[in-house]
């Protein structure tokens, strides 16, 4: 009894004085704080000391290491193909996951993608998922096994078996002002994403006006973390740092994003959806031997495209989740925002974008707000265009009234102007252990 006292206390006093923290301590920390036996207040405690001093690379693996087996772990067969998936951080209109998950399921290795709702700015999978008619987000463990054995892939929920100490510490981090801490992040993230049980994982950590880390150096730091932790806990890990100063493809939204990510799966869609999600996709072949240069898994998967198979996965899927994806999905009425002047599209706020589609309804403030699945935003237009007087720059998906309350919204999102000075590449950099 004395030392469960003592432990919490010795910890979060040497973290405070910038000491590193065996694993056992972490392990200890953590467990008790699973179990109840540590209160929020000292969670919270370690958590700000956290956030101010910082963890090395061996601490963030062993938080992460407790986490993860602060509950349960997909088991798969041993003669199984690889299990592989993608992490995005977060950007607006980023759907690359309904992409890739088919068409990786394609090529010979499986997808157990357990994926999350948006918050803040940024949208969320299942969100989007769930805008197709009879889908189910809510899979048990064992329909998320099943799953993946049956079809090569799946997207759906956390169940409460996984990472549960993260599902507690995340709350906490949300109302104590220690979300922003690399090591915290890292764990996280890579708490949930390794009871996937994966071989291989790669990141898609976004920078810019419209991503949670705004500059290269930050999403660089979070990217080389995300990267060493995977690492040493086994699975082979790769980042790359995308550029989110403008959406991701040309939908924002829910319905109107699984629309985005069909027409890519039929061939068409926008090109820097298509090729970031396949060179995430590329990396993970690579990673796996699959193929053995970028180039050729490039060239198998969008051999997947062309032939219609990975459509065909995706559609399988989703049927196997409850949904149909022939089934109409809903879009609201469409009015067109249009240019008062002439020039260029000097710079987008790709923040603002996300804080318009929850003005509009369709995204949330809190967990517990209902989503408007038909509204959304098409962007007409992308940095550097040049535009016309009355041109139309986005197409907004909502009743009329909601589009009146948005236009100085919009004004503010889109500047038109000089041409901008430089307009960055999708694909920054690419980070590996
Ligand atoms: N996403 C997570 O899952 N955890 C974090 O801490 C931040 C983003």
């Amino acid at each position: 009894m004395v030392s469960l006292l003592m432990d919490p206390i010795q910890t979060i006093a040497r973290k405070r004085d910038g000491g590193a923290l065996t694993k056992e301590q972490i392990a200890t920390f953590v467990h008790g704080y699973t179990n109840g036996d540590i209160p929020d207040y000292q969670m919270a405690a370690l958590a700000m000391a956290i956030c101010l001093r910082g963890m090395d690379s061996q601490e963030t693996a062993a938080l992460t290491d407790a986490m993860l087996f602060s509950g349960t772990v997909l088991s798969k067969s041993v003669d199984s193909p690889p299990h592989v998936d993608k992490h995005s951080t977060g950007g607006i209109g980023d759907k690359v996951s309904v992409v890739l998950a088919p068409l990786l399921a394609c090529c010979g290795v499986r997808v157990p993608m357990i994926s999350g709702r948006g918050l803040g700015t940024t949208g969320g999978t299942l969100d989007k998922l769930e805008s197709i008619p009879g889908y189910r987000t809510d899979l048990s463990i064992q329909e998320i096994r099943d799953t993946v054995e049956r079809v090569g892939c799946v997207i759906s929920g956390a169940t409460a078996e996984i990472a549960p100490a993260d599902k507690k510490l995340y709350a906490l981090r949300d109302v104590t002002a220690t979300v922003a801490s690399i090591p915290l992040i890292t764990a996280s993230i890579m708490s949930k994403k390794l009871a996937e049980n994966l071989d291989a994982l790669v990141f898609d950590v976004k920078c810019g006006s419209g991503a949670v880390m705004a500059s290269l150096d930050d999403a660089r730091s979070l990217a080389q973390s995300l990267v060493g932790t995977g690492s040493r806990l086994g699975v082979k890990t790769v980042a790359i740092l995308s550029d989110m100063n403008q959406p991701l493809g040309r939908m924002i939204g829910n319905a109107v994003e699984i629309d985005e990510a069909v027409d890519v799966l039929r061939g068409n869609g926008p090109d820097d959806l298509r090729s970031l999600t396949l060179a995430l996709a590329a990396e993970l072949l690579v990673l796996e031997g699959v193929s053995g240069t970028i180039g050729e898994s490039t060239t198998r998967l969008l051999s997947q495209i062309d032939s219609g198979a990975a459509l065909e996965k995706l559609r399988e899927m989703v049927a196997a989740q409850g949904g149909d994806l022939n089934a109409a999905r809903e879009r609201s009425t469409a009015t067109d925002w249009c240019s008062a002047q002439a020039g260029f599209v000097t710079k987008i706020n790709a923040g603002m974008l996300g804080r318009i589609l929850i003005q509009l309804g369709g995204g949330r403030r809190v967990l517990t707000d209902r989503i408007d699945r038909s509204v959304g935003l098409e962007m007409r237009v992308r940095l550097g265009d040049e535009v016309q007087v009355g041109q139309s720059l986005v197409r907004v998906f909502a009743p009329r009234d909601q589009f009146h309350r948005i236009e100085t919204m919009l004004a503010e999102a889109i500047l038109i102007g000089q041409p901008p000075s430089a307009i960055n590449p999708l694909i920054l950099e690419r980070v590996e252990a």
